[in-house]
């Protein structure tokens, strides 16, 4: 588990364990342990960084990645506008690396989510355990063949057909109870779309969160000259 972190200007070291040997030389396990958070550490080299606690942030940074992970950017807009609390119980599918599943543990009372490949399943847990999260379990198992929850808050859907797993959703889900799906693709967005009876459900919204970010050196202040230019739509229903 991610410790704490050592700075030096924009440069960023995770300690974990023992010795860290860095770009700037060697800090030593003791030097790192004893140190005051705000205080500085001296490497063999002298070159003195600060050390600062790891943020939960900070330990998601250095999970394992196995299949590509929903961008920060849609998390923190899945987490606002679905409206999740720490009362909530979440279903989420397919779990990948766990990377959204943990940051929406990280809000919620209880989240379960599902993944089919069990390779998947091992880093998943592998990263739970990393961030000593409490409140997930990840199943090894086909959303479309079944939610065993029943009355949840939130599904969370990031999977290539997520229209396959309708009506399963429509079991799990509490009457005005939220779905959100991400989908990389238009089609997959239309497909999703088209499979939701609107008796049983209302699109909220279909949106595309870009986030441009700056650069900043004095009075050189401009956006930076490369960008995440699309990641996914994220399709907000609503259970009626
Ligand atoms: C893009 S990844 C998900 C990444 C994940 N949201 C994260 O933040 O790390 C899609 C995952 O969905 C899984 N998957 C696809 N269809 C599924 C299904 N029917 N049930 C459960 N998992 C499924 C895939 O194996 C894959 O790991």
């Amino acid at each position: 588990m991610i410790k704490k972190i050592l700075l030096w200007r924009d440069k960023k070291f995770y300690w974990k364990e023992k010795d860290l040997h860095t770009s700037y030389g060697l800090f030593k396990e003791k030097d790192l342990e004893d140190a005051k958070p705000g205080s500085t550490v001296k490497s063999n080299t002298d070159y003195e960084l600060k050390i600062l606690p790891a943020t939960f942030l900070d330990k998601i940074e250095k999970l394992k990645k196995g299949p590509q992970s929903i961008p920060l950017k849609d998390i923190g807009t899945i987490i606002t506008y679905s409206g999740l609390t720490k009362d909530s119980t979440v279903v989420d599918a397919g779990t990948g690396s766990g990377i959204l599943a943990c940051l929406l543990a990280n809000f919620a009372k209880q989240v379960t989510t599902y993944e089919i490949r069990e390779d998947f399943v091992k880093i998943a847990n592998k990263n739970i355990e990393a961030l000593n999260l409490k409140n997930i379990e990840v199943k090894n198992k086909n959303i479309t063949t079944g939610i065993d929850e029943k009355d949840v808050d939130l599904i969370t859907l990031d999977m290539g057909s997520p229209w396959e797993a309708i009506p399963e959703v429509e079991k799990a889900l509490k009457p005005g109870a939220i779905l959100v799906s991400y989908s990389p693709s238009t089609p997959q967005v239309t497909d999703l779309i088209t499979a939701l009876d609107p008796k049983k459900f209302k699109v909220l919204k279909v949106i595309e969160v870009i986030e441009r970010e700056w650069e900043f050196n004095e009075r050189r202040i401009h956006p930076k000259y490369q960008m995440l230019g699309h990641s996914g739509f994220l399709v907000f229903v609503r259970k009626i």
